[in-house]
């Protein structure tokens, strides 16, 4: 792990466009960051217009003026390739490097992310843009970290696409007799009988093939990749000293699987904007914040973006009462970011994100959401210290972002299936009991953890399956859920009894899925309801824990069962338990924390932090805690 050069302690700022600004008003924004506080600013993020307005031409002037006043502020800059948003020149001379989507609409500018990152017009300009800044800045004493790129995550169904496409699947499966085996092509009369005739997968009449979609989703992770590690080798090689990261943004669109890319990066960079209109910000925040962790591999990470305010999207916003920026940041901080950043310095006037909350808001400095922005920033140096220290976790759930890709969209499945909402859920009844988790890659070490969950990680590779069996033989703990292992790498059904072929481990067979319709429960036996999906099991040396109360085929049939297995044990829960239920099993299982609903307790080394989402005072040990406030306390002995 690499730090921001020259930047002590925790980081504090955001993204700053000074270009949309005239160079009046960048006086006062220098003065107002020192007020605030503010230690790093990431610029240049979209600037590539302003920055190359004709292709070739440069004009650095501001960015030099900039950056110089910048760094006699006091203030480090974490700068930015600007390849997220081509110029119009770029989009005009070079149609065929615009991002097509599956019904082959080709896109254009008037937004931004219009790119398509196979075509070799597209990674000639952006490895130009990002040569020129690494020569002229890689030496400029306010640099403290190269930001390439930003929130990779476009998707392209173009003729460069299935190009590259075709290339990628060659090096993995060698013969079309192997794809067409691992792809299932006797159904539907899918058999390819040449590499040319595979396509990104495009608009179709039905159904996709699922394991096209889901090579597609890898290959675009590492198409991706690949244009980040070319500008990344352009960067090192001009400054070797100065780290490099890219933010990492999450969510069901976004093709990029982290854990191969974290070890990429210098530092986990990660932006985290929970649902609109989400009421479970602070839940959402704090999933994000383990998940940055855990890619991080348990090392400090930076929460790159959130916003100071109101996110305006096109369904729905987040007010940001008084504190309640504090509190998130708190939560990244507690657990394991070093550092707050947003996601704006200042508030446009104008473009699409105009309604964007920032730092300083259209209202000026002299408003709440500043002087909480100052008082934030004013706070922060004491806690630099405690940041440095780790956040230990002896338990973790798995993240699949293969089950995550599987499962989305217009994906075949047993029954609808929403992988993301299973993993929160599990995240989120963990929190309310205090235990902060890690993450961890189904195919990662697992060595550390006592308890592994694997919340229906329905993509089990030949790899994760033999990674929990080793996991469990060796003393583990596993519980997994209904639909775990219900596929392989493959998408190919696991036959047998599901399972990723565990059913040895888990001393059960799965015989058959039992999709409920929404709204009605199925209760087990002192333990609560499952709602939506369970499944029929047939045991194979496993104890019953509790049964099913009713249904057909399910009355006094097991529900959850657990089976020692070398010197571990293997819980299996067939069903989606409710919240309450979840509860209940993590009671006898003893998993535990100081922690509970709405207040957060999290131990970074010697250092305890405590959160207090309630609108009542609260006392930890000795520390008391105000309404919506929070406390960062030694750590009891
Ligand atoms: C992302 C982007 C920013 C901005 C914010 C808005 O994180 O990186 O440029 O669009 O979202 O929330």
């Amino acid at each position: 792990m690499d730090w921001p050069n020259g930047v002590d302690g925790l980081c504090y700022g955001g993204d700053y466009n000074p270009e949309q600004w005239p160079e009046s008003v960048w006086d006062n924004d220098v003065a107002l960051m020192r007020e605030a506080g503010v230690n790093l600013v990431t610029i240049g993020v979209f600037s590539w217009a302003a920055l190359e307005p004709r292709e070739g031409e440069y004009d650095f002037g501001w960015l030099d003026r900039i950056m110089d006043r910048l760094h006699d502020g006091g203030i480090a800059v974490d700068l930015a390739t600007p390849t997220a948003s081509p110029p119009p020149w770029f989009t005009l001379a070079h149609p065929d490097a615009l991002g097509e989507r599956p019904d082959g609409t080709r896109q254009i500018h008037g937004s931004r992310d219009t790119y398509d990152v196979h075509a070799p017009a597209y990674r000639e300009a952006s490895l130009r843009i990002a040569g020129a800044l690494a020569e002229r800045y890689a030496a400029h004493p306010a640099l403290a970290m190269w930001h390439v790129h930003n929130e990779y995550g476009t998707t392209s169904h173009s003729v460069h696409a299935e190009r590259a496409f075709r290339a990628w699947l060659q090096g993995k499966y060698e013969t079309l007799d192997a794809l067409n085996r691992a792809w299932w092509g006797a159904f539907w009369s899918q058999r390819y009988s040449d590499w040319d005739q595979i396509m990104a997968p495009r608009a179709t009449q039905y159904l996709t093939n699922p394991a096209q979609e889901l090579d597609f989703k890898r290959f675009t992770s590492d198409a991706l990749l690949d244009h980040y590690r070319a500008q990344r080798n352009l960067l090192h090689r001009a400054g070797p000293d100065i780290p490099i990261t890219t933010n990492f943004v999450f969510g069901p669109w976004v093709p990029v699987d982290q854990w191969r890319w974290a070890g990429e990066v210098d530092l986990v960079a990660f932006d985290s904007y929970p649902g609109a209109a989400d009421r479970t910000a602070e839940q959402h925040s704090a999933l994000h914040a383990d998940l940055a962790r855990s890619w991080a591999g348990g090392d400090p990470w930076l929460l790159m973006e959130q916003s100071a305010g109101t996110v305006h999207t096109p369904d729905g916003s987040i007010p940001k009462g008084p504190g309640r920026m504090a509190r998130h940041s708190m939560i990244h901080i507690s657990r394991g970011s070093k550092g707050a950043m947003f996601f704006q310095w200042r508030s446009g006037r104008g473009g699409a994100e105009q309604w964007h909350s920032a730092l300083v808001p259209h209202a000026g400095e002299h408003t709440r959401t500043f002087r909480e922005v100052v008082d934030l920033g004013q706070a922060l140096p004491a806690l630099a210290e405690t940041a440095d220290e780790p956040v230990e976790a002896d338990t973790a759930i798995l993240w699949s972002p293969e089950s995550w890709w599987a499962t989305g969209g217009h994906a075949s499945l047993p029954a609808p299936f929403d992988y993301f909402e299973n993993v929160a859920q599990i995240h989120r009844v963990l929190r309310d009991r205090g235990v902060v988790a890690d993450f961890a890659s189904p195919e990662g070490d697992l060595s550390k953890y006592a308890t592994v969950i694997a919340p229906s990680t329905y993509v089990l590779s030949s790899a994760a399956s033999e990674n929990l069996r080793w996991f469990t033989a060796g003393g583990g703990r596993l519980v997994a859920s209904y639909l775990t292992g219900a596929v392989d790498e493959h998408c190919q059904v696991w036959l047998g009894g599901f399972l990723g072929g565990l059913t040895d481990l888990f001393g059960v067979r799965v015989l058959e899925h039992l999709p409920q319709p929404d709204g009605e429960v199925r209760a087990l036996w002192n333990f609560g309801n499952a709602e939506r999906f369970c499944e029929l099991l047939e045991m194979r040396g496993a104890q019953c824990v509790t049964q099913y109360a009713g249904g057909e085929l399910t009355e006094d049939r097991p529900a959850v069962t657990v089976n020692p297995f070398g010197k571990g044990e293997a819980w299996y829960v067939s069903c989606k338990l409710v919240d309450e239920a979840w509860d209940r099993l993590f009671e006898a299982l003893e998993l535990n924390g100081p922690g509970s609903a709405g207040v957060d307790v999290v131990d970074r080394g010697r250092w305890r932090y405590i959160i207090n989402h309630t609108d009542t005072e609260t006392r930890i040990g000795r520390t008391i805690v105000p309404a919506g406030g929070w406390a960062v306390d030694r750590r009891p002995e």
